[in-house]
């Protein structure tokens, strides 16, 4: 059994800012040396394989989120009380508090709405037909995303920015996490403020939380931290996939051609989409007791990487794995996670994302490039910066 002297050691940093802005090249070089990697720059085993992220998301009893899942210290400290930073009933407790909101049946509540937005967010792009596809993929998670949550009309402008830094600061401590720290706070400040004022929107799900508070059935200080719980994940997120598949859309006109031929592949599209660039670079775990992962022991209180983008581009996983094809099976990919912590807002982001892409499917011939695209600069979070796209109508 190979010890931790013997490991496979990677000293690039997997956070710099061009490793950050063309990643594949890490994750390829990380899975050829093996299942477990000492990332000796960050002081964390890396997970860069299918197999070994898909088992450790499932074994939430040993790979645990409670000593967070973050790559610093702050921040898994200031993410205490969060659904994400949690294990076993406090998890379950947490999950099921709003759970309701999500289920396929409030869902299907939202259908008509979102879907009605994402027709009129396309038919304002296609009459513009040069756009920034970025902002075009903002339009719709930020119109029905803050609602959801309940989050003040007043004090939105912010929203962005601070979810943005909320994931730079799950990163290492590197100087974009530090540069991006006073936003992370900044909404956390707000959210507080939105508590202690009751100022949330009435039905939603911010409003759940206030009662289950008034009821006992959890801690005030728990409420400001999982409106964040659900604010932060959903809108970079959505926005990186959305822009993604305008992007892969525009590069693939093949692809193209074969959605609009037919549109029953939408759903698989997305998954496609989520797997071939992944919005969520990886997040850790830590083990709760000496354990051994793929032959290598793995002493308590080890902190591991697992890498959803390199698990959904490994070749012992899948045929051809740099290649875009909506027509391969792709729903076991993990760019939603797996498990007991797998993305509780996925339905939502499978909506928005497929009413995007049937309503440019509806009023779009072609999508042609019209200028570089840039990737933005975030430690977790894998999304364009820009994309100048020409929308040529239907
Ligand atoms: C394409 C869009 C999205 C992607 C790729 C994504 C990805 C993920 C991933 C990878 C996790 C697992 C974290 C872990 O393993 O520790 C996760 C968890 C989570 N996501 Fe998403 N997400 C998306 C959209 C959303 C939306 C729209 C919402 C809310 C409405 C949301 C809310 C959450 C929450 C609350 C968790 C924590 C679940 C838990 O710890 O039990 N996400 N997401």
């Amino acid at each position: 059994m190979p010890t931790r002297t013997e490991l496979p050691v990677y000293q690039p940093d997997l956070y710099s800012a061009s490793a950050i802005r063309d990643t594949y090249p890490h994750y390829a070089a990380l899975r050829h040396l093996g299942p477990v990697v000492w990332l000796s720059k960050h002081k964390v085993y890396a997970l860069a394989r299918y197999a070994e992220c898909k088992h450790v998301l499932l074994d939430d009893e040993t790979f645990v989120s409670s000593g967070g899942v973050a790559l610093n210290p702050v921040a898994n400290r200031m993410g205490q009380g969060t659904t994400l930073f949690s294990d076993g009933d406090d998890h379950a407790r947490r999950r099921s508090l709003l759970a309701h909101r999500l289920t396929p049946r409030a869902l299907r509540a939202m259908k008509d709405m979102v879907e009605e937005q994402a027709v009129a967010v396309v038919e304002a792009a296609v009459a513009q037909r040069t756009v920034d596809a970025v902002e075009v993929a903002m339009a719709l998670p930020m119109s029905v995303v803050p609602d959801l949550v309940g989050w003040p009309r007043q004090g939105r402008e912010h929203l962005l920015r601070w979810a943005g830094a909320t994931f730079d600061a799950l990163g290492p401590l590197n100087c974009q996490a530090v540069r991006t720290l006073p936003a992370s706070v900044g909404m956390m400040r707000y959210a507080r403020a939105v508590v202690r004022d009751r100022s949330v929107l009435d039905s939603s799900l911010g409003h759940d939380l206030l009662r289950a508070a008034d009821d006992g059935r959890i801690m005030p200080a728990e409420c400001a931290t999982m409106m964040i719980d659900y604010l932060a994940p959903s809108l970079d997120t959505t926005i990186s996939a959305i822009s993604s598949a305008l992007h892969l859309f525009a590069t693939h006109p093949e692809q193209w051609r074969l959605l609009k031929a037919d549109p029953d592949l939408v759903p698989n599209a997305v998954n496609e989409v989520v797997r071939y660039e992944s919005p969520i670079r990886g997040f850790s775990r830590t083990t709760a007791h000496d354990t051994e992962l793929a032959g290598i022991p793995l002493p308590k209180g080890s902190r591991l990487l697992v890498l959803y983008g390199s698990a959904n581009r490994d070749p012992l996983e899948w045929d051809d794995p740099d290649t875009f094809d909506i027509r391969r099976d792709a729903a076991r990919q993990l760019g939603f996670g797996q498990g007991t912590h797998g993305c509780a807002g996925q339905g939502l982001a499978r909506m928005e994302t497929s009413a995007i892409l049937r309503a440019l499917v509806d009023k779009v011939d072609r999508i042609e490039p019209a200028g570089t695209p840039e990737w933005a600069l975030n430690n977790v979070i894998h999304r364009l910066e820009r994309l100048p796209l020409e929308l040529v109508p239907a």
